[in-house]
């Protein structure tokens, strides 16, 4: 085992053993290989260089109280970046090949699956990128798929359930109408870094994004899904320009368990003042609580024109918390896993 301080990881590159690469060409992938080169090799013109011609996808193992290892749902990893890769037009691993790639690239790096009890787990992040040598803009016809990890802890490096601050992106979109919010590609992520410095350097955790076309409803935060509790209902946007989250999806099918209603809908900026507890949610974030939000004319601007205070305050609220608890204890192995989310290894 890596002599790694597990109580205190954040959500940071560190250098593991080894990456799981494939080259496709002429048609098809190369075999999966480990490999302990970090550095790729290729064509200063390739494609993703220039237009971005590259996606990804974020996904987690965990080593459970009874020793196990899972993955979560990688099922539905591998269904999303082959959505990606379409939009990109270019080729896709199959779902057995991007599962067993994920499967490997634990193994290869078993070291640094941190222990069970230290609420850390390994990230696990493939990639498609586009590498043949071009000029003009266009597909890529020759592709690497690649899958890294690292271990980590929470997002922000807070502790577990911590609530942070947003503030409202009123003047930065992450995603244009019937563009690619809904596609975990590269580009979305350029476009949101210097809103995020902003922010950032403004003391706040996190942007929450609205919709592109009216920017009077909510969309997403910049790495994760938005999801607020009102009464016994779960509330998460519906929305053409943001990332379907399989972190969201699973908290939807957990409220439902629960017996909470469920919403998925347009929800207006306005209706924040009616939420009891606001979360973002996410495979890296799971559930980080939010206690106020922000309204600014500008992200530059110094003037507030509204702050939104989120009444479960400081605290993480009740029903978030036993949304989380559900969550992370199927991926422990300590709760049941009734609908089958749990791959193990
Ligand atoms: C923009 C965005 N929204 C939401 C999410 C959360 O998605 P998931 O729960 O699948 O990790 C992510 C992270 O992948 C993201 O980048």
């Amino acid at each position: 085992m890596a002599e790694l301080d597990w109580s205190n990881l954040s959500f940071q590159y560190r250098k593991t053993e080894a990456i799981i690469v494939s080259y496709y060409k002429d048609g098809q992938w190369s075999p999966l290989a480990a490999t302990k080169d970090f550095d790729f090799h290729f064509s200063a013109f390739a494609g993703v260089f220039h237009y971005a011609n590259a996606c990804f996808e974020g996904l987690k193992a965990f080593r459970g109280a009874d020793g196990k290892i899972r993955l979560f749902r990688p099922d539905e990893n591998a269904k999303r970046i082959r959505r990606s890769g379409g939009h990109l037009d270019m080729a896709v691993p199959s779902e057995e090949m991007f599962i067993e790639a994920c499967m490997m690239c634990v193994r290869e790096n078993i070291e640094y699956l941190p222990p069970y009890g230290y609420g850390a787990s390994m990230y696990l992040r493939p990639v498609l990128i586009g590498i043949n040598p071009q000029l003009g803009i266009a597909s890529s016809t020759e592709v690497l798929f690649a899958v890294m990890c690292a271990p980590v802890g929470t997002y922000s490096g807070a502790k577990i359930l911590t609530p942070g601050t947003a503030v409202l992106a009123r003047n930065y979109d992450r995603a244009a109408p019937n563009g690619t919010g809904a596609f975990k590609i590269a580009a979305n992520y350029a476009t949101s870094l210097h809103p995020y410095n902003l922010a950032h350097r403004q003391g706040y955790r996190e942007l929450l994004f609205l919709d592109p076309a009216t920017k009077t409803r909510i969309d997403e935060f910049g790495s994760s899904n938005f999801l607020a509790i009102k009464g016994n209902t779960y509330v998460t946007p519906l929305s053409d320009s943001v990332l379907p989250s399989i972190t969201n999806k699973t908290l939807q099918t957990v409220a439902s368990d629960f017996g909470m209603t469920v919403e998925k809908r347009v929800v207006p900026v306005e209706e924040i003042a009616e939420f009891d507890e606001v979360n973002a949610c996410g495979t890296a974030v799971v559930i980080t609580p939010v206690c106020s939000i922000d309204d600014k004319p500008t992200l530059e601007s110094t003037e507030v024109t509204r702050t939104y205070h989120i009444p479960s305050g400081d605290e993480c609220g009740k029903v978030s918390r036993k949304l989380y608890d559900r969550i992370r204890g199927i991926q422990d192995g300590l709760e049941e896993d009734t609908h089958g989310w749990c791959f193990e290894l």
